[in-house]
């Protein structure tokens, strides 16, 4: 496995099978009674979020608390950042207290990498402006073959804001690699123009895409990251893109819901799906602890044993 994690783009499907089996490995510690291990004491790990962030940030500190690292958490408004040091002064001054990877979440699309040229230590993108955020895809891969057994051979239609999603772009790339079919739909102001090029199927309508799908995948409107209004109104796209039970009847009896989250309720999602089977929000929220403590023992633990006397 590469040193780092910036995206699923170009990963291996073995790379991705092994952080999965890991992950699965992982979850069991976090069904025991005591949910610690010993595997990355006298590690550290860095989180350092310029992006708020709820899951991802905390699924990263418990992950790591869980393998026993010391988990430093940056706050971006209580640091020299407010006296004007930038950005890769900041990573390089953190990297030089020798941390064993640092986990890296920015508003703008290639700081991770910027970040991850510079530094000793392994950098895991925790999600980069509209680019990529693969622990979140990678989680998504487990919930599915938690859900399904497999990946090779589904459906998966992916709704709503594609074109300002990381989550679409890495779920993409992680869904074909191991061997899914992807379709895409939502308004045309929010599907990228040569969204085929990625290999994924642009459909017409929500029924399209949905027809015999085994995983739908509702996404976030990003209105952090629209210019304008993308739609003529937020009840327009819940009467359109928004899935309730009604609609979700085109898909497979038994598909599932999922959702990154923060969910806007009675958009994306009715509330009802939001809560309920066939919906597997917190799922997805569950596997991200135990996908979050494979990468880092997969990066920091790496780094460890490297360092290790022969
Ligand atoms: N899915 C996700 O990235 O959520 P947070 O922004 O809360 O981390």
């Amino acid at each position: 496995m590469q040193r780092g994690l910036l995206g699923i783009e170009g990963m291996e499907r073995a790379d991705i099978e092994l952080v999965l089996e890991t992950a699965f490995h992982m979850k069991e510690v976090g069904q025991r009674d005591v949910k610690k291990v010993p595997t990355l004491r006298g590690r550290s790990i860095i989180n350092l979020f310029f992006e708020p962030s709820t899951r991802t940030r905390t699924s990263f500190e418990i992950a790591g608390k869980r393998l026993s690292a010391d988990v430093i958490n940056f706050s971006s408004s209580a640091s020299s950042l407010s006296k004007s040091e930038s950005i890769l002064d900041t990573a390089k001054t953190l990297d030089a207290m020798d941390p064993d990877a640092v986990v890296v979440r920015h508003q703008v699309a290639g700081v991770p990498k910027r970040i991850a040229d510079e530094l000793a230590a392994p950098v895991i993108n925790a999600g980069d402006g509209a680019h990529e955020h693969p622990t979140q895809a990678l989680l998504d891969l487990m919930t599915v073959v938690e859900e399904k057994g497999r990946v090779d051979g589904l459906c998966v239609a992916i709704i709503g804001d594609i074109a300002h999603s990381r989550v679409a772009r890495s779920n993409i790339h992680g869904f074909l690699t191991m061997g899914a079919e992807v379709r895409v739909a939502g308004p045309p102001t929010m599907i990228p123009a040569r969204v085929e090029a990625l290999g994924v199927k642009a459909a017409r309508s929500l029924r399209e895409a949905l027809d015999g799908a085994d995983v739908v995948m509702a996404l976030r409107i990003q209105g952090e990251r629209l210019s304008g209004a993308a739609f003529p109104s937020i009840r327009e796209y819940a009467a359109t893109f928004g899935l309730d039970r009604a609609k979700l009847r085109f898909a497979q009896d038994d598909a599932i819901v999922m959702h990154p989250g923060p969910v806007n309720r009675g958009v994306e999602l009715s509330h009802d799906l939001a809560d309920r089977r066939p919906s597997v929000i917190l799922d997805q929220v569950r596997n991200g602890v135990a996908l979050r403590m494979a990468v880092l023992y997969l990066q920091a633990g790496r780094r460890a044993r490297a360092q290790e006397p022969r």
